[in-house]
C-alpha cells in the first residue's frame, strides 16, 4: 500500500512537472504558445482551449498542458499509419472497447483525422507521463514505435493502445474534441456541443 501511494507520490511528481515545463517552454515562444495558453479566467473555468496546429511536422509531438494534463497531438505519418494493423495481436483492447474516447475516436487510429493523433498523456496504470518513442520499430521488431511509460514498463502503439502484458491496463484516453478549421481543433468540446473531457480516474 505504502508502496503504491509513494508511485502516485512520483507520478504526480512528474506531472507538474510536465506542466511546468509546458508552461516554460511557453514562455520561450510567446507568439506561437500565446495564442495556445488559455486567459487565467479561462483556466480557471476549464472551458474549452483552441489549438493552432499549422505548425505541427509529420512525425512531431506537441503538448499543451490543459486542466492540469499534458494534452498531445502527434501527426502522424503514413509509416506510423501503417504500423497501427501489424499490432493489433499484441494490444490488449485493440478495437478501443472499453470508454476511453469519444464514439468518433472508436476507430483504429483513434482520432477524428488519421493523421493527428490526440490523447490525454497519462498512463493509465498509476499516472505517470509515458514518453514518445516513434522509432523504436528500428530497434524492437516487435514494437512499432509508440509511447513508453518508463515507470514499470508500460507501452501503447502510435494510437495510444496498449500492449497486453504490461501493467496498464487500459488504452490512452482521448478528449472529446472536434475541427474548428483545417488548422484548429478545440479540446473540450464536440460537434454535440458536449463539454467538458472523459473523466481521467
Ligand atoms: S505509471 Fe506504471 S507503467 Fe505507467
Amino acid at each position: 500500500m505504502k508502496d503504491e501511494i509513494d508511485q502516485k507520490r512520483r507520478c504526480f511528481l512528474r506531472r507538474a512537472t510536465t506542466a511546468v515545463g509546458g508552461i516554460g517552454l511557453a514562455a520561450a515562444s510567446v507568439p506561437f504558445f500565446q495564442y495556445w495558453m488559455p486567459s487565467a479566467d479561462t483556466e480557471a473555468a476549464a472551458a474549452p482551449m483552441k489549438i493552432d496546429i499549422s505548425s505541427v511536422k509529420p512525425r512531431e509531438q506537441f503538448t499543451v498542458p490543459w486542466r492540469g494534463m499534458p494534452v498531445w497531438v502527434i501527426r502522424r505519418d503514413q509509416d506510423m499509419l501503417d504500423s497501427l494493423n501489424k499490432v493489433e495481436g499484441m494490444l490488449r483492447d485493440p478495437l478501443s472497447e472499453q470508454d476511453q474516447q469519444p464514439a468518433y475516436c472508436k476507430n483504429t487510429h483513434r482520432s477524428i483525422k488519421p493523421e493527428f493523433f490526440i490523447a490525454i498523456g497519462i498512463c493509465t496504470h498509476l499516472g505517470c507521463v509515458p514518453t514518445y518513442r516513434p522509432d523504436v520499430a528500428s530497434v524492437d521488431p516487435d514494437w512499432q514505435g509508440g509511447f513508453y511509460c518508463p515507470c514499470h514498463g508500460s507501452k501503447y502503439d502510435l494510437a495510444g493502445r496498449v500492449y497486453k502484458d504490461v501493467p496498464a491496463p487500459l488504452n490512452l484516453k482521448i478528449p472529446r474534441h472536434m475541427y474548428v478549421s483545417d488548422t484548429e481543433i478545440l479540446i473540450g468540446q464536440d460537434e454535440n456541443g458536449v463539454e467538458g473531457a472523459i473523466s481521467i480516474s
